[in-house]
């Protein structure tokens, strides 16, 4: 596999939801799930916002659509079965190095109406089975705000191990802890019985 490009899995199936890259024309799902938890989501996510206008939503989609292809960043979006429904967003980031560095950090975040219910758990869980059979990675990584107890809660559950703590990082209009989680194949693999 070439070390420069990926023709990125599009689509990893559950029960219970749909992880698949964004696609135009799910600017309206995106507008109505990130609208309708902005309480929810603002603490966490700086880029939430309590309108988010549609045009912009579709914007967004098509940009991480093109990135998806591009294989610069992987957003995906969690949808319902029937995929009339934005459950939340995830995805595999190259945020330390490219392709080549076969590591990738996980983001998510869940819409106000189904937190608490596992479903993170879930999904975490579905994106790490997803991302070590059918993607290139060797390492996934989970960093979050020492202070976001259910974030901090889902990367135990779903396996991942504490690296390391960050002590006082400067961002965002705050001083914080970063808590960095990670987990390889391997150990993954040694957790996890086979299918
Ligand atoms: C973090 C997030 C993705 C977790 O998804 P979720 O579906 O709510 O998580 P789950 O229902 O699988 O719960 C996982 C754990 O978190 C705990 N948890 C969930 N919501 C919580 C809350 N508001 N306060 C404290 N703990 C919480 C659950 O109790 C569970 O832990 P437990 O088994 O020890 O009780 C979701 O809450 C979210 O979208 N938060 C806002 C955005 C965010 O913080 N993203 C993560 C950035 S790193």
């Amino acid at each position: 596999m070439s070390q420069h490009y990926l023709a990125a899995p599009d689509r990893f199936e559950t029960e219970r939801f749909v992880l698949r890259s964004y696609f135009p024309g799910d600017g309206a799902i995106l507008t109505e799930a990130v609208e309708s938890s902005y309480d929810h989501l603002a603490p966490w996510m700086p880029w939430a916002q309590p309108s988010q206008p549609q045009a912009l939503s579709e914007q967004l989609a098509r940009q991480f659509r093109g990135r998806y292809l591009l294989a610069t960043d992987f957003v995906i979006a969690v949808v319902s079965p029937g995929g009339d429904k934005l459950l939340g967003g995830t995805g595999f980031h190259l945020r330390h190095g490219g392709l080549e560095s076969h590591t990738a950090e996980i983001g998510m975040w869940i819409r106000a109406s189904e937190a608490g219910q596992g479903l993170g758990t879930a999904v975490l869980e579905a994106m790490l089975q997803w991302g070590f059979t059918q993607w290139p990675w060797e390492r996934l990584v989970w960093h979050c705000n020492g202070k976001n107890i259910a974030s901090t809660r889902t990367a135990q559950k779903a396996g991942l191990r504490l690296e390391g703590t960050l002590k006082g990082v400067r961002t965002e209009g705050e001083i914080r802890d970063t808590l960095l989680f990670g987990i390889l194949k391997d150990e993954w693999g040694a957790q996890t019985p086979p299918a």
